[in-house]
């Protein structure tokens, strides 16, 4: 596994930030458009606030670039716990980008009605029948070792048909704060990326983080291996 181990979240936070920008400007130097999925949780949000600042804010090409989620807690976008929210307030609000670039999950819907919808999404930029290939999906691990909204029993983890899915969190699920019902992306449309970077932080991933680096499955983290692509970890232990 490509693990870079940082010192600090300023450290994680200023080489994520800049590998986003880098993504990003390759993508549009490439194929004039990037692609980019954002990571829901707490750890990402310092890296979106870096991105809002100078030298990065609007001197990328936010305007040729696809915002998408890679899950929401079913939750309206104003409310507290929602991904959208938290990306709007870090990061969307404070660049120039056009709002259809923008693609949010509906968190006010019902999970199966915004599952629905959003894998329409998904296929309109990815083709009828083809998978979307994103430049660059940001993905968090939880102390269970779910990612995104992909968590140790449930069925989304065996879904190979849908991009996106509903998912109802079992009780018992670890580290979870928030909403049991989720939307997120599935393991076809996550392993099709180009690149792929976790943004980890904090002592309590420090088991889970050692279960994916064993190659434990059942640490659903460990299932993202990108057919592809490229995969990078960017971890703060303490
Ligand atoms: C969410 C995320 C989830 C998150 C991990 C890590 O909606 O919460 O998609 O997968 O990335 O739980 O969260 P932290 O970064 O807050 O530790």
């Amino acid at each position: 596994m490509n693990i870079t181990y940082l010192s600090s979240i300023d450290e994680l936070v200023e080489k994520g930030a800049a590998l986003v920008a880098k993504s990003m400007k390759e993508a549009v130097s490439d194929r004039d458009q990037a692609m980019l999925v954002l990571s829901g949780g707490n750890t990402p949000r310092p890296v979106y606030e870096r991105l809002a600042r100078e030298p990065f804010g609007n001197t990328l090409p936010w305007d040729k670039t696809q915002i998408f989620f890679g899950d929401e807690r079913m939750v309206p976008p104003d409310n507290p716990e929602s991904n959208f929210r938290m990306a709007c307030d870090a990061l969307l609000d404070h660049i120039e980008i056009p709002p259809w670039n923008i693609h949010r999950i509906e968190g006010q819907d019902q999970p199966d009605v915004a599952a629905h919808w959003y894998d329409r999404q998904l296929r309109e930029i990815g083709g009828p029948d083809a998978v979307p290939r994103f430049d660059l999906i940001l993905l968090g691990l939880g102390p269970d070792g779910h990612t995104a909204s992909l968590f140790p029993g449930t069925n989304v983890l065996e879904d190979r048909t849908h991009l996106a899915a509903p998912v109802h969190l079992p009780d018992d699920s670890q580290g979870v704060q928030h909403s049991q019902n989720r939307v997120t992306l599935t393991y076809p449309v996550i392993n099709a990326a180009r690149k792929i970077v976790f943004l980890v932080a904090g002592a309590d991933k420090k088991q889970a983080l050692d279960r994916v680096e064993r190659g434990d499955e059942t640490a659903p983290a460990a299932r993202v291996k990108p057919v592809d692509g490229e995969l990078l970890w960017l971890v703060v232990k303490s």
